[in-house]
């Protein structure tokens, strides 16, 4: 080696998928998987989705700390004003094909809302509050705009005396939820809101990083939940539970897919080793709406599918995550398989904006490295020669 040349740096391991590597410090939610525990702001899941509502649980991801009940009110009463969307958003969403995906048309729809609102310094707060509930407030009646116009139906007034839940299945449905079916919704709201660095919550960050303002921050968000290894599969799981049909053909179903190595929708998590509480949460809130609906033959198809997969996988650290039940509870709310992920989409938003703030609050541009595997020094033929 020639004098004064220093040695190659050592190559840093790839680690494929980022797994284990902290992409950024957070105070927003934590999970230990091991254990089954998930905590926004410390405070657990379980007692949030007893005690707590969606706003509130925004809130207090968003701010840090659980509202004064003033707060809350002005919150909530901000929030229910903003779903007013300009007319002609309702526009643009009449001109989506109909027969698209609604995660597309949300994901469109958000990135142009972007661009009826004023830009301003995002470390204005009061610029970055008023984006927060533009936005907050506006997903809900997205999804359910869309999905009216999609079916011919007119688009249904925001009722400004409901909470963000029961609002969403009145201007889905056009009937006033019961209490039942508005607080499962809710609590279905709160278990989804936040859940450390999963993909689209790092999309967020890394979007945000760019200074990017929080309507592109979170039109990107949308896009990477659509995949079904992420938000995409809590539509897949409802799919799978069809194809599989009656309780007792779970075990030869469940054989054909651990045979041909193929992933089974609704298990596993890159930090869950065990079962994922909010799966917990959501079966027992299936439960409580077949007391209360009548029961659904493919929830006994679920819990059959539950256990002979932990059987055979369990040891693997494979158990049901936060998308095998609910579908289940969707469906037994008569809402479509197909706006299942972007209701996973309206609850995030949360966890995606606090991260936003988060990020704005400390931020350093992502931009990691790679590991080179291409060819050096070519030359270059004329294409005649080739
Ligand atoms: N069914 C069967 N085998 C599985 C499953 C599954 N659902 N998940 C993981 N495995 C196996 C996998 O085949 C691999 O086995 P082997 O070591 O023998 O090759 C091992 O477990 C590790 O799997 P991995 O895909 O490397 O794990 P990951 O941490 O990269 O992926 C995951 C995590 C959630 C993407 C994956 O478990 C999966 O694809 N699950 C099905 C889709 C799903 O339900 N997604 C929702 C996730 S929770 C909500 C959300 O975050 O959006």
């Amino acid at each position: 080696m020639p004098e004064n040349t220093a040695p190659p740096a050592p190559k840093p391991d790839l680690v494929p998928g980022l797994a284990g590597i902290p992409a950024a410090e957070s105070a927003i939610s934590f999970i230990d998987g091991n254990q089954g525990l998930l905590a926004y702001r410390g405070h657990p899941i379980e007692s949030l989705s007893e005690k707590s509502n969606f706003e509130e649980t925004a809130w207090l991801l968003l701010y840090g700390k659980l509202p004064s009940r003033a707060e809350l009110d002005s919150f909530s009463a901000t929030l229910a004003e903003m779903r007013q969307l300009p007319e002609r958003m309702i526009e643009i969403l009449r001109a989506l094909p109909g027969s698209g995906h609604p995660m597309d048309a949300l994901q469109a729809s958000m990135a142009s809302f972007g661009m009826f609102s004023r830009h301003q310094n995002f470390r204005d707060t009061e610029y970055s509050d008023e984006a927060i509930m533009r936005i907050l407030g506006a997903m809900p009646v997205l999804v359910a705009a869309f999905d009216r116009i999609r079916g011919g139906k007119d688009v249904i007034e925001p009722d400004p005396s409901l909470g963000t839940a029961a609002n969403f299945l009145w201007m889905l449905t056009g009937h006033k939820p019961s209490e039942l079916e508005a607080r499962i919704l809710d609590v279905a709201l709160i278990l989804h809101a936040d859940h450390t660095m999963n993909a689209s919550t790092f999309a967020a960050r890394v979007v945000a990083s760019t200074e990017a303002d929080p309507y592109t921050v979170v039109s990107s968000a949308i896009g990477a939940l659509t995949g079904p290894l992420h938000g995409g599969a809590n539509e897949r799981v409802l799919e799978q539970l069809r194809e599989i049909g009656e309780a007792d053909s779970v075990e030869a179903w469940v054989d054909g897919q651990v045979t041909a190595k193929r992933k089974i929708m609704g298990f596993g998590h890159r930090v869950y080793k065990v079962k994922d509480p909010r799966a917990d949460i959501l079966q027992s809130l299936a439960n409580n709406l077949f007391e209360s609906h009548g029961h659904t033959p493919i929830y006994d198809t679920a819990v059959n599918l539950e256990d002979e997969v932990v059987k055979r996988l369990g040891d693997k650290g494979i158990h049901p995550n936060v998308d095998f039940y609910s579908g289940i509870v969707y469906s037994k709310l008569s809402i479509p398989i197909d706006l299942f992920t972007p209701i996973f989409a309206i609850a995030r938003t949360a966890g995606w904006l606090a991260h936003w703030r988060e990020q704005m609050a400390s931020n350093r541009i992502f931009r990691p490295t790679q590991i080179y595997s291409g060819e050096h020094e070519q030359r270059y033929v004329p294409i005649e020669s080739r």
